[in-house]
Parts: C-alpha cells; structure tokens; sequence
C-alpha cells in the first residue's frame, strides 16, 4: 500500500473516534516533580526500541492535569492509595492474616518493588503482574478469595503497592523463565490491526504520538504511571481495563483481564516504558 493511502486509511479512522484535524504539538518540557523528588519522565529507549527516547505520558497531558500530579496532597488518586493501606493492614481469610502480618511496613518490605513486574511465575507457568501476585497470597498466604477484576480493592491495594515504588525507574528481567517469548507475543499484538477501525496499539501511540484526539493529545502509551486516576471516571483505572478501553476504541472484540494476551501486551508494554520513573497513582484525562 503506497504510503497516502495508509495515511487517508488512518485519518479515517481517527476521524472516526473523533480526531479534531491532524493537529500535532510537542510534548511539554518540564520536569515532573513529585513531593520534593524529580521523575524520570524521559529516557533513552532500549535497544531495538522504536523510538530513541521513551516519554511519560505525563508531557503530553494539560497544565491543570500535570499540577495535580506534583503533590500528594493535590492528586485526587492519593485517597483510594489511603484506601489500599488500610486493605493492607485488615485481616481476612481463614489464616487470620493480613498483608502486614507477613510483609510488615510496605515502606519498607514493598520498597521498589512496583517498577519491576511483570515477573516470571515459575509454578503457574506464565507472567505474573501485581494483581495477580495479590491474590496469590490472598489464596495461598492467607485463606481468601482471590479479588475479581478490578474489584473488592484491587485497584486501591495495587497502587498502594506500586506508590512504595514512586520514582523508581522501570525495569523488567525478561531472562526469567519464558519471559522473552511472552515479550514476542506482546509485541505481535502491539502492531497487529483489529477491529473495524483496522488499527493497531502501535497506529495511534508510535505512527500517531504526537497529535491530537479530540482533546487528547496522543502519547506513547505508557503505563509506568498506573493504576492511574482518571478525571474521566474520577477513580482509578487499572492497565487491563486501559488496555480493554483502547482495544474497544478500534470496534474490535476485548480479551479478557488477565488472559494470555493481556498480559503478553503488559510484558512488551512495560518493556517499552523502561527507564521511567514509577508515577502511580498518575492523574490522566
Ligand atoms: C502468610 C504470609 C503472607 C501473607 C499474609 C501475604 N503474603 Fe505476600 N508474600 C509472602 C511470601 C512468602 C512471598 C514470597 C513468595 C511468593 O511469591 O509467594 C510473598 C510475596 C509477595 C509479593 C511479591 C514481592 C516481590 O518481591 O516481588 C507481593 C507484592 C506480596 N506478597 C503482596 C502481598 C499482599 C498485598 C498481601 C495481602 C493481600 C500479602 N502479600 C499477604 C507471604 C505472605
Ligand atoms: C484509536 C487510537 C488508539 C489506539 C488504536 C490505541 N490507543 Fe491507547 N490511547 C488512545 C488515546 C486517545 C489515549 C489517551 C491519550 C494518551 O494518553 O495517549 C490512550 C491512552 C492509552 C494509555 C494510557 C497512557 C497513560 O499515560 O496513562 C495506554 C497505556 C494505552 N493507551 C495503551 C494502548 C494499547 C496497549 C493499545 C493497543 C491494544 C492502544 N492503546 C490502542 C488512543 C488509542
């Protein structure tokens, strides 16, 4: 296909979602500083990235939008991380446990930890997310039911978890296990077309970084700042349900949460983000 018509194709399509004219504009630079300490909201991408320097999706959000990030006492998604240390410290389940019972003060047990998931799980076999490393020890550490998608404080206790990494830049072992071909997997998915819109993730935040969707200003898409609070839904959202909105965007049929897919895209998407400081939870449109 000669390169215009891809270009017609895609504006199509854009316009279908909304797109306001093929409007671009630099992302901001500033530096995003979070009480008192300074996020690494650019780096130089990784080998064999498709961009030479991989950027927050905080440069491309309002002025209004970046403020609120800066200060924890501003950023409305800080109640729900209050909410989630206080999920930390209940007890619950038959063991009569909680999650402080073994991991003592998450300041210090869950220092870091955040910014280096997905992990490999040598028993079940496949990657493991924080998510699902919460109702591993729900199930097998303390006798309660795994949480449902999204539910049950899920979302309150991963960014509570992800917070104690704030700062922290991303980085993901891909030699643990079969990690690497899950990263093959992801990235097929990334640049595979779906749906009647026929695009890819790679359409919008490698081809189309940069412009302007509706109000929406287009980033890479990142997800170094997650779970994170949107001013939309006014709660926090979680990277499986951003993946599901993004994917039903282009009309296509959404994988389940937590399917192989899924986390295939979270393995090659987490890669994609390295070198990026930990912003959860970051305050999005
Ligand atoms: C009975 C003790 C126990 C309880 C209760 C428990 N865990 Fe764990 N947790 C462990 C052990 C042991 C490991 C390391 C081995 C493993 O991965 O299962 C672990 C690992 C983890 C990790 C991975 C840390 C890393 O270095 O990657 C996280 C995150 C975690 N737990 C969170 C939680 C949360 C959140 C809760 C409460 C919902 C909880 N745990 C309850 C024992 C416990
Ligand atoms: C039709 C265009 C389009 C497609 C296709 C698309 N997205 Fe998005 N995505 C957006 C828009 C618009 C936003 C909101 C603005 C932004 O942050 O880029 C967004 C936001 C995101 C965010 C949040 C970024 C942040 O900083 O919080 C992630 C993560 C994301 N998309 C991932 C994906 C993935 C993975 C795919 C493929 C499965 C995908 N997107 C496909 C348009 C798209």
């Amino acid at each position: 296909m000669k390169k215009t018509v891809v270009i017609s194709a895609l504006a199509a399509a854009l316009a279908c979602v909304g797109v306001a004219g093929p409007a671009w504009a630099d992302p901001v630079d500033e530096q995003l500083v979070i009480d008192g300490e300074t996020m690494i909201t650019r780096a130089k991408a990784p080998e064999g990235h498709p961009f030479d320097e991989v950027l927050s999706g905080w440069l491309f959000r309002t002025v209004e939008t970046r403020a609120l990030e800066t200060d924890s006492f501003t950023n409305p998604g800080m109640l729900e991380v209050e909410e989630g240390e206080a999920i930390w410290n209940k007890v619950e389940g038959s063991a009569g446990k909680s999650c402080a019972s073994c991991h003592g003060d998450a300041a210090e047990s869950m220092k870091g930890i955040g910014a280096h998931y997905p992990k490999w799980d040598a028993e079940a076999k496949r990657p493991i997310n924080i998510e699902l490393q919460i109702n591993k020890c729900r199930e097998q550490n303390m006798g309660a039911e795994p949480y449902d998608f999204d539910k049950g404080g899920q979302k309150q206790l991963t960014a509570y978890i992800k917070r104690q990494a704030l700062g922290e830049p991303v980085s993901i072992d891909l030699s643990q296990g079969d990690l690497q071909s899950w990263w093959e997997k992801g990235k097929d998915l990334y640049y595979t077309r779906t749906g009647q819109l026929n695009l890819s993730c790679a359409s919008c935040h490698e081809a189309n970084m940069g412009k302007m969707i509706r109000a929406d200003h287009l980033s890479q898409g990142q997800i170094n700042g997650f779970p994170t609070y949107r001013l939309k839904n006014a709660g926090l959202v979680s990277v499986h349900n951003r993946f599901r909105g993004c994917i039903r965007d282009t009309r296509a049929s959404f994988p389940k949460a937590f399917s192989d897919e899924l986390m295939a895209l979270e393995v090659y998407v987490t890669w994609r983000g390295s070198g990026l400081s930990v912003e959860t939870p970051a305050v999005r449109q």
